[in-house]
């Protein structure tokens, strides 16, 4: 499954970006939010970020105002490893060498269209694996290093 959701920061965009993605006759479930009331993006992170640590879902799209709340709160979660894109070149690296399930982009940096080029670039890039495998599994073990207290 694919998720998307922001908060009331990146609520424009993330309408945007369900256009193009419905465009390319890709579904996408919306977990919120769903109007311009101010609300808090560690919600709408959780919502999305558990659900990849949880094998509920494969990907993800998270949006607020800059980016940067949504980052550091989804990337709390196990597994989860969601990039901040700002271009297409972060867009495509965050799939070649991190091989991102969330991709986090501000809804106050980024017009529509360069948000919804960003997300074609991350979905047609592949992970190119090798040494960037043996990275991700450092950060793999770095996870349970934290969570038995060993670091
Ligand atoms: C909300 O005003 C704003 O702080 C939020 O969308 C985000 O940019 C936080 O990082």
């Amino acid at each position: 499954m694919f998720i998307i959701a922001s908060d009331h920061g990146g609520l424009e965009l993330k309408e945007a970006i369900k256009v193009s993605l419905a465009e390319r006759k890709i579904t996408v479930r919306d977990l919120g939010t769903m109007n311009s009331d101010s609300v808090d993006y560690p919600d709408y992170a959780s919502k999305v970020a558990r659900a990849i640590t949880h094998g509920e879902a494969e990907k993800g799209i998270l949006i607020c105002g800059t980016g940067i709340g949504m980052s550091i709160a989804a990337n709390k979660f196990p597994g989860v490893r969601a990039a901040l894109i700002t271009d297409e070149f972060t867009a495509r690296m965050s799939k070649e060498h991190n091989n991102a399930n969330i991709i986090v982009m501000g809804g106050r940096v980024l017009s529509p269209e360069q948000a919804s080029a960003m997300v074609s670039v991350w979905l047609d890039a592949t992970f190119e694996g090798g040494r960037h495998q043996r990275r991700l599994e450092k950060i793999s073990e770095i996870e349970e290093d934290v969570r038995q207290g060993r670091i």
